[in-house]
């Protein structure tokens, strides 16, 4: 399965801050806010990735991520000239999807929570038929996309930043798709702002009676960093949850190692990389904790 980060938009909500930097490297605590969603596609175990961004934003993306080797990944760059809309991922990234299952996060959500790993092997798979979409109880659903389920789960009606939202269950920007995906992308309409929406995939296949809504309830956490307060609110809650467990979230170097991308040594050296910074001194720790570790037992 290829996963696409789609790290596009001028950040518009964040000015000042992305007037000259890419939104998805503003800082949540201590890492590129990019490496929260690289780490889902990882956690699924995906390791094709592409990377869509502005012409202005990808030589920065570029800098920090390279061609993803040395997490033992396979990282390209597809340039999104226009805000043509989320589900333009697919038509720019086409060559690369090929005939296969795609994974589509959004370069600026967090997701955190016990199980994820368990929920993404579950549902990142090449047989996939359909779409599976996560749904997640929020106070502000007018905000983003909302689904509805009926009485037996199944999901029913979906709508994008709705007046009077049917529920309080958004749409995170984490979705997994059949080939289809491509194909209903190019026979999209823009909607009335001139973007290819999401939403409107989904809604085919909805229709299709192929979409499954996974809920990942209220003991979890899924954040996006859209705005002044949402990224600060992000930052938040990755700096309780480090300095308290003392570990990192979405840390992709131990993320590759944890899941067989890249061998403990590799992992030290990345450390060695970022000596100065409390960041790579856990690299370094990890590294050497594991070492010995089988990766199955990571
Ligand atoms: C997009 C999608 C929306 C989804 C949200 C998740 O909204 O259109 O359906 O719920 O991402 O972050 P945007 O952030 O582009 O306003």
């Amino acid at each position: 399965m290829r996963g696409i980060v789609l790290a596009g938009g001028h950040g518009t909500r964040l000015h000042p801050l992305t007037l000259s930097v890419s939104k998805q490297l503003l800082p949540v605590n201590d890492k590129p806010l990019i490496y929260y969603p690289l780490s889902v596609l990882m956690l699924a175990g995906i390791r094709d990735i592409t990377v869509i961004s502005t012409p202005t934003d990808l030589p920065q993306l570029r800098r920090l991520l390279g061609n993803g080797a040395h997490l033992g990944l396979n990282i390209d760059y597809v340039s999104q000239s226009h805000p043509g809309g989320l589900a333009e991922a697919f038509i720019l990234a086409s060559d690369q999807i090929g005939d296969g299952p795609v994974a589509l996060v959004l370069g600026d959500n967090v997701f955190h929570g016990h199980n994820f790993y368990e929920i993404l092997q579950s549902h990142a798979r090449d047989d996939i038929d359909g779409c599976v979409l996560f749904g997640y109880p929020v106070e502000d659903p007018h905000r983003y996309g909302v689904g509805e389920t009926d009485d037996e789960g199944r999901l029913v009606s979906l709508e994008e930043k709705p007046a009077n939202p049917r529920s309080n269950r958004a749409i995170v920007g984490l979705y997994f798709y059949d080939n289809d995906v491509v194909d209903i992308a190019k026979n999209l309409r823009p909607s009335p702002r001139g973007e290819l929406e999401i939403t409107d995939v989904n809604l085919e296949y909805v229709r299709r009676g192929k979409a499954r809504l996974v809920d990942l309830g209220r003991g979890f956490a899924w954040l996006d960093a859209g705005t002044p307060s949402s990224l600060l609110a992000a930052g938040q809650y990755v700096q309780v949850l480090e300095e308290r467990q003392g570990v990192r979230i979405a840390c992709v170097e131990e993320v590759a190692l944890r899941m067989g991308f890249i061998d403990s040594e590799t992992c030290y050296r990345l450390g060695a990389r970022q000596s100065s910074s409390a960041y790579g001194a856990y690299v370094r720790t990890i590294a050497q904790e594991l070492a010995d570790t089988p990766v199955s037992a990571r």
